[in-house]
């Protein structure tokens, strides 16, 4: 089972030149040198989303039988879910490059310890919440892992869960979640339009009895394509004005066949690499209707870019870069995972730029190492009272306020979470010497072949995996 994660966490994009020039100049495994100060070029092609690949997997937990999935990025977090699955009796193949097919008849108990051992390094597990109680009665869930961003709790997934008749005990393992007298459709309010809770709530709710009303649910593009696959299950599914959503539960489901939406975080991540840069990167596989705010913040800032048949070129311009004032918020505001990769550019803005992070209280921890490396950005914990805001309603008001112009310069950095760590990348490619950057796993959970694709941007580099 393990190997199953290990041999889809394998990156197979290391070239043998570039191995053995990691071992000229000394690199350890996870670091990669980069030689900063050139524009980045050329074309590199997304997959499917990790945040909805791994909710889609999960899903086919639910079914009864197989479900094929396509345009699966090769992600440790993938990795990790088809660990978890396999622990549950899922096969799950990969016939093709891309191509999952998880075959769900031969569900069964998992031993505890093989579930804890792949937990710890992801939030997907709570997810599996609601399959598991219809699977076999009762789901076990360890500690949960993921990017050190703050708390995230799980308290909106818990109550969903009590709300539909599930028992939770907490025990020093972690915790034993059942349902006695079986799962009914409920009426549940979120307290914030989380993304995990809400898909919590459809994971669950599609094979309650009777009909679940979801008011404040996250309406992200990944949720509404995690919709579409429940209903290609046969599940019955609709929503009103003002982020309602309506579970009518069935008794059955069957397996799904499904290519996933494009990973809309990796293409704002590229389109910020080619704005600090200087460069200009088409990315095959963006859509332009995901992306709409993203685009106006880009264009803002100073950036051009055309929306293409099969994707959206981003480039510099030439001339000043602008100093923008953006708030992160669900969709469809400005993504939380867009602010890191921003930042980077922003610092050469001619300018005073604001960022607030609304969503969560600590993703800003990132912004440490760009100061090293000559970025002036002052994080105010409390926020920027002078600024009007649009996001009113939450407590958590961390702000960025990042001055530019400032050149950047090659710095040894670690990766601390995986959109900070990206803008780490980006950094150490448009500041000028050299850089190197560690800690490198953390980013394989999110960016497929990264380094094959900065290899085919034309960026100097020397990688140890
Ligand atoms: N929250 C609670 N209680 C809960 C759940 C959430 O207080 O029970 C709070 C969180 O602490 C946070 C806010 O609600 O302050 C939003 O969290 P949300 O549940 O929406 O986030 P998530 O489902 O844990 C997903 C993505 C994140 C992405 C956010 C927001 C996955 C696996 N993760 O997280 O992606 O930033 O939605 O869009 O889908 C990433 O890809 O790097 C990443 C962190």
């Amino acid at each position: 089972m393990v190997d199953a994660a290990r041999s889809l966490t394998k990156d197979s994009s290391l070239t043998r030149d570039s191995e053995k020039a990691a071992a000229r100049v000394g690199l350890r495994s996870g670091e990669i040198v980069i030689h900063g100060g050139k524009p980045l070029n050329g074309s590199i092609r997304l997959r499917g989303a990790k945040n909805l690949v791994t909710k889609a997997m999960v899903a086919a937990l639910l079914a009864d039988t197989r479900s094929v999935l396509q345009d699966v990025p090769t992600l440790s977090e993938i990795g990790v879910v088809t660990g978890m699955l396999n622990a549950y009796g899922v096969e799950v193949a990969a016939p093709e490059d891309g191509v999952l097919v998880l075959d769900p008849t031969n569900v069964e108990r998992a031993q505890f310890h093989e579930i804890d051992a792949l937990a710890g390094s992801s939030r997907i597990p709570i997810l599996f919440c609601g399959p598991l109680l219809h699977r076999l009665g009762e789901a076990l869930i360890p500690d949960l892992g993921g990017c050190r961003i703050g708390d995230r709790p799980i308290d909106f997934h818990l109550n969903a869960l009590r709300a539909f008749g599930a028992v939770v005990d907490k025990s020093y393992e972690g915790i034993r979640i059942t349902a006695p007298d079986g799962l009914r459709g409920t009426n549940i309010e979120l307290p914030y339009p989380s993304v995990g809770a809400t898909e919590q709530v459809l994971l669950t709710a599609v094979r309650a009895s009777g009909v679940t009303e979801l008011k404040n649910a996250a309406i992200e593009p990944e949720i509404m394509d995690l919709i579409a696959i429940l209903q290609k299950m046969g599940a019955i599914i609709w929503m009103e004005p003002n982020r309602t959503i309506f579970i009518e539960g069935v008794d059955q489901l069957t397996g799904y066949e499904h290519r996933a939406i494009f990973d809309r975080n990796e293409a704002a991540s590229w389109a910020a690499a080619a704005l600090a840069t200087g460069g200009d990167i088409t990315v095959l596989g963006a859509r332009q209707p995901e992306l709409m705010t993203f685009l106006n913040v880009f264009r803002k800032a100073g950036g051009a870019f055309q929306v293409q048949e099969d994707g959206i070129r981003f480039w510099h311009p030439g001339g000043h870069l602008k100093p923008v004032q953006v708030e992160t918020d669900v969709h469809p505001g400005f993504m939380t995972d867009w602010q890191q990769p921003l930042i980077v550019a922003l610092t050469q803005a001619h300018g005073t730029s604001i960022v607030h992070e609304t969503v969560y209280e600590n993703r800003f921890g990132f912004t440490d190492a760009l100061i090293e490396m000559g970025a002036d950005i002052v994080v105010h914990q409390d926020g920027v009272a002078s600024v009007t805001r649009r996001v009113p309603r939450r407590r958590l008001e961390q702000a960025a306020v990042i001055t530019g112009p400032t050149p950047l310069h090659g710095a040894d950095v670690t990766v601390p979470d995986l959109r900070g760590g990206f803008s780490y990348l980006i950094a150490a490619l448009a500041a000028s010497g050299t850089s190197t950057v560690s800690n490198l796993g953390i980013i394989s959970r999110g960016y497929e072949h990264f380094i094959e694709k900065l290899s085919a941007l034309g960026a100097d580099f020397v990688y140890e995996g």
